[in-house]
This record gives structure tokens, sequence and C-alpha cells, in this order.
């Protein structure tokens, strides 16, 4: 037998040690906050973006430490390589892609949440009770039944991946096949599966490609129904493709009507396409990535009208929820399919009555993950902190914002806007009369590289009808009306200066930027 040793040398942790370790850490932890509450407050008078520097680069490709320099010596590293670069989205005039800002507040309640570390998987706890919480108050304002089931998740793509998971389980439970137990390819002997068909319109955002592709459809199996000229799915094209799909024996599987597209903002009729649905007995998923939370906004919500009557929504609450990264939700009418088309059982997860895993884990029975963070914590202390009506507000801002730049657009001679502004996305280039042998698209790349260079605004590109489109998607709370005129004269100030070239030269001075700057903030 070997004999144990009591004393075998010193253990180690991760944590400080002693009430020495513990003060110096407390000091280090302050100034972590108190730096990043500075950065929060100034974010007006810094660029929107600055590029990586090459010694910044060269230093983020280092080999791993094998011997640490301690955490007072790693936080400064951060401070010089990573907190002066990042992409920009907490900026005022970031209005790139789909971003949202993130809060101060979220910001600590993310620290609370990793500081709890508390597993989602489910367990007796009080942070599982937030999320069911949670999910109701979800459910209850976009007018679900409150008994709907959801998860919080990581992101849109994620929660519509899900959303289509849970429908496909279902139209096939439906059809006689239990696709959990022998995936698409059918019972061995018994007749095969029929083909799954996925409809959403020709603007449906990219992760309906990834879950068609995840989820054993392939993209054949995923019809992009045309748009009319107000980027909204042609309702009698679905009907038709439809029909056509049923009479070779295909099954449809699910419509996914969107809320908001990511390109122009447009909402599909989604009180249509319930209806449709329902009819033809067709699972319906609605994206409603950013615009689902209109159903906030009494003066919006009708935008939305038709959303209540989902199978599944999805949609972010790190864009129009204004949380940070990262943070979505899904949605399920039907909590049984939900739990179906998941839940598994282990002998190591096994549920009891009483004790720490009395309830079982219903968030792992809901989704892919099993351990799962304390997501839920940044939107319910954020709900109690601001109140619903206080989120409807910042959205009709926003759209009210979305308007104003429309109107200045559209007031500027050598600007053309190149889609109606449905939402809160403008689409809009630099087209002035006499190019000088610019191609519009060329010009428009450079103004909007050289906006992003400069710092003074991120907004992205997309390309409408072959054209290219400076897109501003604003879901920002720290822009302003001047943040909005700003943007107007530097792209017409920058389109200008490209004409004067001769060669489109490679940037301005940093000085520009800051003069740019310095205007805004006296306007
Ligand atoms: C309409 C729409 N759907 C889905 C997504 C994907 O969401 P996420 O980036 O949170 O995965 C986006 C992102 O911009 C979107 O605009």
């Amino acid at each position: 037998m070997h004999r144990v040793h009591a004393d075998d040398g010193p253990e180690e942790t991760l944590d400080p040690v002693g009430e020495a370790g513990w003060a110096e850490f407390r000091e280090l932890a302050h100034r972590m906050v108190d730096d990043m509450l500075d950065h929060l407050s100034g974010l007006s008078t810094q660029p929107a973006w600055r590029p990586v520097p090459t010694e910044v680069r060269a230093a983020l490709t280092q080999a791993v430490p094998r011997t640490g320099i301690g955490a007072d010596a790693a936080y400064r590293e951060f401070l010089r390589l990573i907190q002066p670069y990042p992409n920009g989205n907490l900026h005022p005039r970031f209005w790139g892609w789909v971003q949202g800002n993130g809060t101060p507040l979220g910001m600590m309640a993310d620290m609370l949440a990793a500081g709890l570390n508390p597993h989602l998987g489910g367990f007796d706890q009080a942070p599982a009770m937030v999320e069911h919480q949670v999910i109701g108050w979800l459910a209850e304002l976009l007018e679900l039944p409150r008994n709907a089931s959801g998860l919080l998740v990581t992101g849109g793509s994620m929660a519509n991946i899900l959303g289509v998971t849970v429908a496909r389980y279902a139209s096939l439970k439906a059809a006689g096949v239990d696709v959990r137990e022998h995936g698409l390819q059918g019972e061995p002997g018994a007749s095969s599966v029929p083909r799954l068909m996925c409809y959403g319109s020709a603007e449906t955002h990219g992760w309906a490609q990834k879950a068609v592709e995840l989820l054993g459809i392939g993209n054949t199996g995923f019809r992009r129904i045309a748009v009319g000229p107000e980027y909204r799915m042609d309702m009698a094209a679905l009907g038709r493709t439809v029909a056509r799909d049923r009479a070779s024996g295909a099954l449809p599987c699910c419509v996914i009507g969107t809320a908001g597209t990511v390109n122009t903002g447009a909402t599909d009729d989604l009180e249509a396409l319930a209806g449709f649905c329902r009819e033809q007995k067709i699972w319906f998923h609605v994206d409603g990535a950013f615009g689902a939370l209109l159903k906030l906004s009494q003066s919006l919500r009708p935008i939305v009208r038709g959303l209540e009557h989902a199978d599944s929504v999805a949609f972010d609450l790190h864009k129009w929820g204004y949380l940070p990264f990262e943070c979505a939700c899904i949605l399920v009418r039907h909590a049984e399919l939900h739990r179906e088309a998941f839940a598994t059982s282990a002998s190591y997860l096994a549920e009891e009555s009483r004790g720490v895993i009395a309830g079982g884990l219903p968030f792992a029975d809901r989704g892919i993950d099993l351990t799962r963070g304390f997501k839920a914590l940044k939107v319910w202390l954020s709900f109690l902190a601001h109140g619903s009506d206080r989120y409807a507000r910042l959205i009709e801002q926003n759209v009210a914002q979305a308007r104003y730049l429309t109107q200045l657009v559209e007031a500027d001679p050598d600007l053309q806007l190149l889609a109606p502004t449905a939402l809160n996305i403008v689409c809009f280039r630099y087209a002035p009369a006499e190019t000088r042998g610019w191609e519009l698209n060329d010009l428009n790349r450079e103004v909007l590289l050289r906006l992003q260079e400069r710092g003074v605004a991120v907004p992205s590109a997309t390309a409408l009808s072959g054209q290219f489109a400076i897109r501003c998607a604003n879901v920002n709370h720290r822009s302003t009306r001047a943040d909005f005129r700003l943007l107007v004269e530097a792209v017409v100030d920058i389109g200008k200066e490209l004409l004067e070239e001769a060669e489109p030269e490679s940037g301005r001075s940093a000085e520009t930027v800051y003069q740019i700057q310095n205007k805004a903030q006296h306007d």
C-alpha cells in the first residue's frame, strides 16, 4: 500500500494568493474597469477605425508563452496591441453590416456573468430561472404565446439554423419519418425519405445556405424566390414554386420570411406568408435578426404584422437589443417539438427530483450546446434597468435617423439613393453629373474605403442591381443626426477629391481625419 503524504509541497491555483495577492488583483481589476469606461466615454473623439500597424500584426503571431508575464503585464499588452484596433462597432459613426454597439451596463453584466460562471445547460439555480424569465419576456414582446419555448444562443445565424432544424424534424415527423433516428437516408428497407425543400426570398441572409447545407437539404433544396421592386418576396412566385415542387414529389419543409433584410431592410409580407403556410401546412420560420424587435414599438409594429403567427422566430439581441456580442434568441411556438428535435438522454446527465440537477437540463435539450454561459443576465439586467419602452424609443430613433440620412442624400444633387429606405438601412452612392472617366462602382468603392481608412465613419457596401452601394445599417444607439450630416459631407468631399486626383492616392493624412471630426463636434 502506498503511503499518503499530507504535505507534498505547495499546490497551485489560478486565483490570487493570500490577502496581498487579492489586493493586488483588486487594484488591477479596478484599473481595467476605469480604463474601459474612459474608452467608452471618449469614443466620439476617437477615429471610427484604425488599421492595425505592422508591428502589432507581428506581435500577434508570437509563439505560445510557456512562462507567464503576470496579469499586470499581460493587461498592458492588451492596452498596447488590442484595445486600439477593434473593428470599430462601438463608434457613433459605425453603420457597417448590421452590428450593434453594446452598452456599458451590458459589459458589466457580462463581467458579472463570467464572475458567477454558472452552467446554463439547466440545473436548479436562479440563473436558469432568469433565462426562463427572459425567454418568456421576449415571447410576450414578440406577441408569441407566453409558453413558447426558447433558447439564447450566440447569434442570428445559430438561432435561425436551430429554427430550421426544428422545422425539418417536424415536417418529417408529420410525414412519418424519424429524421433523428435515420437521418435523411431513411430507415433501412423503408421507402425513401421525400426530398425536402425550403423557401425564402432571394434576399434571405447567407445563414440559410449554411443551414440547408448542414441539415443535408442542400443548396438545390433552398428555393430562392424572386423579390419585387421593394425587395419583398413575390408571393405568387412562392405559390408557383411550392406547387411545382409538390407535383414532383418533394416535401416543403419550411418557408422563411425575413423581417428586415440585410441588404435593404425590407420586410416580407409576413401576414400573407403566415396565411400561405397555414393553408399549405408548411412550417413558417421568421428571420427577424433585427426586424423582429420592431414589435416593441407601437408605431413600427405594423411592419412585422404576421410575425406573431410564426412557428419559429430567430432574432438577435446584439443588434437592435443593443447588447454586447454574443446574444440572440430562437423562439419556437411548439415547445414539445422544440425539445423533441434536440433532447438526448445520457446516464451522466440524468435528472433527479432533488439536488443540483433537479429540473434537468432544459436548455441543453433545446439546441446543440451542453455547456452554456449566462447570456441571459445581460438581457435581464438591461431590461430591468432601462425597460422595454426605452428600447422601443431607440429603435424608433434609429429608423428616424435613417429617414434623415435619406433626406440628406435626396437633397444633394451629387448623391443618389439606390433603394427605398424601408427601415434603418440606407443604400446610396456618389453619382455626380461629371465623373471624369471614373466608373461609378470603382469611384464609390474608393470613397467607402477612404471613409473607413481615415476613421471618419464605417458604412459597408452591397451591390444592388449591379450598382455598388454605400450602405448604412443603423442599429447604433450612439449616433446623432450630426453624425449623419458629417457622413454625407465626407462622402461628397472624398468624391470631389477623387475626381480632382489624376491618380487615386492611398489615403489622406491623419490630420484630415481630426479636422473632419472636429467639424462634427462643433456642428
Ligand atoms: C437578416 C439577417 N439575418 C441573419 C443575420 C445573421 O446574424 P448573426 O450575425 O448574429 O449571426 C444577419 C446579420 O446581419 C441579418 O442581417
